[in-house]
């Protein structure tokens, strides 16, 4: 296992790919290492239809470089107007994967989220019935609660009462960035799994503050302090069954990340995979990379694995990686992790 091994191909339990020439240009870099992704429906106007979600899915394909392959995993973005019936009859078809809850506020583009969880709840008993996955930004958006305190607070006001309401609700708690979110992930059972971003397993808020402003490491939810860093790394290293990848990779043009009022994400499809074997190395892991990307996900959505592979080596000098992709919609930068990384994709 030192310097070259195989995996499983990976999946992206959660990805942006956005629309347009920003969709052309971010999409082979997911396409390149990972088989499937959870592609996120938070566009402008947003994926709420079953409709909406086959025109998007079409235009992903239509976008995809030839030779390559790689399969969107659709969901719905729930609105309080979403229907039932055509949730369930989308996910009866195999068109979406799961149904995305932002709560009204919390991110990018999530103005059309939910304000009262009572208007959602046929639509949720629904997905309860059909075992089709809840995959929730938890992050409360009320004013008075400070941005580092939103996750733990909607873990104890959203997310356990909901669970308690509908017990057979299937619950992906993506991109989790604190203790409290590793606890409750490990306590949930069967019904309960957890996405951790590449980025939140090297960054901590430090990253972002110290030194001037770092807008390229500002995402939402915010990179904590480091001992939540520690947790989030020993809960993606520990082989554990509930928890999985999910980058998160949200592409913004370098002028939308280095404005007055910044865009939330960090593009990390181009370096993802290196990354990772870097991170599990430094846990002494790497024989749990494959559990993580490949193999714990898949379980939860009830998918079959990937049976194509992919080898890492590490190399005696540092990987590099481009410190910008060129999109149509303009440059879009790579998240740097600040320091040398020794591990590539085969290619
Ligand atoms: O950092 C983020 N960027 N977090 C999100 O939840 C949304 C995403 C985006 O769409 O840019
Ligand atoms: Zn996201």
């Amino acid at each position: 296992m030192e310097n070259s091994f195989e995996i499983r191909r990976p999946d992206d339990w959660h990805l942006h790919l956005r629309d347009g020439a920003m969709l052309e240009g971010v999409l082979p870099e997911s396409a390149r290492d990972f088989a499937r992704a959870i592609i996120m429906p938070n566009l402008v106007p947003p994926v709420v239809t079953a409709k909406d979600a086959r025109a998007y899915r079409d235009r992903i394909l239509s976008a995809l470089p030839e030779g390559m392959a790689f399969e969107p995993l659709m969901t719905l973005y729930l609105t309080e107007e979403t229907d039932p019936a055509d949730v369930a009859q989308a996910a009866a078809s195999g068109l979406i994967k799961a149904v995305k809850l932002y709560p009204a506020g919390a991110t990018t583009n999530s103005h059309s989220g939910v304000r009262n969880f009572d208007k959602v709840m046929p639509v949720l008993e629904k997905m309860a019935g059909i075992g089709l996955p809840l995959c929730t930004h938890g992050e409360v958006t009320t004013a008075e609660v400070d941005i580092f305190d939103r996750e733990a607070a909607f873990i104890d006001t959203v997310l356990d009462p909901l669970r308690r309401r509908l017990p057979g609700l299937r619950v992906v708690m993506e991109h989790i960035t604190t203790e409290e979110g590793v606890a409750y992930a490990a306590e949930g059972g069967e019904t309960l799994a957890a996405t951790i971003t590449t980025h939140h397993l090297i960054i901590n808020r430090n990253h972002i503050l110290v030194g001037g402003i770092k807008p390229h490491y500002y995402c939402l939810p915010v990179a904590k302090r480091e001992k939540h860093r520690q947790a989030l790394r020993r809960a993606a290293t520990s082989g554990s069954p509930r928890y999985f990848l999910g980058t998160d990779s949200a592409p913004h043009t370098d002028a939308l990340k280095e404005h007055a009022c910044g865009c939330a994400g960090c593009f990390t499809a181009t370096n993802t995979m290196p990354l990772l074997a870097h991170v599990f190395e430094e846990e002494n892991a790497l024989d749990r990379l494959e559990a993580f990307t490949s193999l714990n996900g898949p379980a939860f959505y009830r998918l079959p694995v990937n049976e194509a592979k992919l080898r890492l080596v590490k190399g005696a000098a540092p990987t590099a990686f481009p410190e910008k992709i060129e999109t149509g919609a303009g440059p879009v930068t790579v998240f740097n992790p600040g320091f040398p990384v020794l591990w590539s994709v085969e290619s």
